[in-house]
């Protein structure tokens, strides 16, 4: 057992350094000038929000982007100063927070921004915001009408400080023509504007997969979060990657064996006894299940016919005992199907195959980031980058790497 994490029964590794690296990576496909922002939402995508930006900013980020005013002063209470946007709207009352933490708005309406100059007025503060315009998502953001009809007075609002302006596309991976509209619903309107002789520093539109496809609507700032985490954005295949884009994929999530034990052709395991082995084997019992997100994934609604058949055909094939839609776990670099439900707290593998498994042994899991339970320890492996990017308000154990 590796000393570090020596009685701890799940983990989460991150390497801030792949995280730095990919940071510099992205910036390489950036011309020089053009800003980054980083997308830190969602605990930097699983990853921390907090060390993930105080890694970003240092490899040269420029601004950070999160959903929710909350997490803005999360980065501020941990002594970031770099720009923070804020993507949704705000709800009444949300304004002082704001101002009071220098964080950066996006306004969809114009009683948003009604609501936050009259913050900003009454704190004697200039606050920059960003317009967000509604352009395809059918999400957030002003439609182009509305904000032309509003945007004379929108202007003369006192305390607010016209920053950037920008939208989200829907389908930039798939939809070539979708994006395109997009773009041009977003340009007309930015050009309308700039013809009344405003000017908007920064207009920003790409998320990670536009940013990859559409280098010519870098214009002044992108948006990029899945890159940074080594992921590539679902529609992305890694040959339309350039050469020296080498993404590197910080994130890793271990468990240990907890107990083995011999299984018979015949016996069911878990929960409903879904699983009828078919063999005799060996079965690890793993002490973790969905409750710490194991095994949970969201399911959307199948995308067109094909999908909606792949999903088919998974569901019929577990249900008939073939290894179909079944999580696999990694253990002494072999693979080892889930036997049964994942329960809450505790999982069976199959390692009838696998050699030199015993109770201690780790486990690499599969799992989607975001939906690992905040109180699985992350463990931060830091380098020269980061050395002081433990983020003191998560469960850390140390910098070591568990393999
Ligand atoms: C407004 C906004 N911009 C940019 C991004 C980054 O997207 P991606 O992770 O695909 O780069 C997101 C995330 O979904 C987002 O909500």
């Amino acid at each position: 057992m590796d000393s570090e994490q020596a009685g701890q029964a799940r983990w989460v590794k991150i390497d801030l350094n792949a995280i730095a690296d990919n940071v510099a990576a992205v910036k390489r496909l950036l011309d020089p000038g053009i800003k980054l922002l980083a997308v830190v939402k969602a605990d930097g995508y699983g990853h921390g929000l907090v060390p993930v930006a105080r890694t970003a900013i240092m490899r040269g980020a420029d601004m950070l982007g999160v959903t929710h005013p909350e997490d803005g002063v999360r980065l501020r209470q941990a002594g970031i100063a770099a720009p923070v946007l804020i993507f949704r709207p705000l709800l009444p009352g949300e304004e002082e927070t704001v101002v009071e933490w220098g964080l950066i708005p996006s306004i969809s309406s114009l009683a948003q921004a009604q609501r936050l100059s009259a913050a900003a007025v009454q704190n004697g503060r200039q606050i920059p915001v960003h317009l967000e315009i509604e352009t395809g998502m059918e999400r957030t953001g002003f439609t182009p009408e509305i904000l032309l009809s509003n945007l004379d007075r929108l202007l003369n609002l006192p305390g607010l400080l016209l920053e950037g302006i920008y939208t989200h596309f829907a389908a930039a991976a798939s939809d070539t023509s979708f994006t395109r509209r997009q773009y041009q619903f977003f340009d007309n309107l930015v050009q309308e504007i700039q013809g009344r002789g405003v000017r908007i520093p920064l207009r920003h539109v790409c998320n990670s997969a536009a940013a990859l496809l559409y280098p010519e609507l870098h214009l002044e700032m992108v948006r990029v979060g899945n890159l940074l985490y080594g992921q590539l954005p679902a529609g992305i295949r890694k040959s339309s990657l350039p050469d020296w884009l080498q993404l590197k994929d910080p994130w890793s999530f271990w468990t240990r064996v907890v107990h083995l034990k011999q299984v018979q052709r015949g016996d069911t395991v878990g929960y409903g006894r879904t699983r009828r082995l078919r063999s005799n084997t060996v079965l690890a019992v793993l002490p973790l299940g969905y409750s710490e997100g194991f095994g949970l994934d969201v399911l959307p609604r199948p995308a067109g016919w094909i999908d909606l058949l792949k999903v088919l055909a998974k569901t019929a094939g577990s249900f008939l005992g073939l290894p179909l839609g079944i999580q696999h776990v990694s253990i002494n670099g072999r693979t080892a199907p889930v036997l049964g439900r994942i329960s809450m707290e505790l999982s069976c593998v199959d390692v009838g195959k696998i050699p030199g498994v015993g109770v201690g042994t780790p486990v690499r899991l599969p799992g989607r980031r975001t939906a690992i339970r905040a109180s699985v320890p992350r463990v931060y492996v830091t380098g020269d980058v980061a050395e002081d990017t433990i983020d003191s308000n998560r469960n850390c154990l140390s910098e070591a790497s568990p393999e």
